[in-house]
């Protein structure tokens, strides 16, 4: 998909799906698996703060719990700019994926590509467990 599509998809992820009682700041993730498919997500907070979810782990459970395995690229947007991808959450793309664009929005034109190893270089993944993705 397009760039600008799938920032189009976090912005209503970050705008409609998003819970975010406590900090009021709205992030918004779509990412694009292996066939193609988007799954989209807003963060959601958790009053003892700690189980809260980020809004790209939020996209990424919803596509590997429909049985997807392999990230291609994946939009993140919030309401503060430009926000990048917790380490927490780095980690969890890296298990999903090596060759991973992470897009990091502010508006469908205005947006900048990172890899995912600019981000999480010297990764360990599934890999160093002797694990494909199954
Ligand atoms: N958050 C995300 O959803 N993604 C990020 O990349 C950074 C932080 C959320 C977690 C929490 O709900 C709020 O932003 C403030 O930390």
């Amino acid at each position: 998909m397009e760039n600008k599509k799938l920032i189009e998809m976090a912005i209503e992820a970050r705008d409609n799906s998003s819970y975010t009682p406590y900090s009021n700041f709205k992030v918004g993730a779509a990412v694009e698996m292996e066939d193609g498919s988007v799954y989209s997500g807003g963060n959601i907070e958790i009053s003892s703060y700690s189980p809260t979810n980020c809004a790209e782990r939020t996209a990424i459970f919803k596509a590997v719990s429909e049985g997807h395995r392999e990230i291609k690229k994946i939009a993140i947007v919030s309401s503060g700019g430009e926000t990048f991808p917790c380490g927490v959450c780095r980690q969890v793309i890296r298990e999903f994926g090596k060759d991973v664009q992470i897009i990091i929005a502010t508006t469908p034109e205005d947006y900048k590509v990172f890899t995912l190893e600019e981000l999480l270089p010297h990764s360990f993944g599934p890999e160093d467990l002797g694990v494909k993705n199954v």
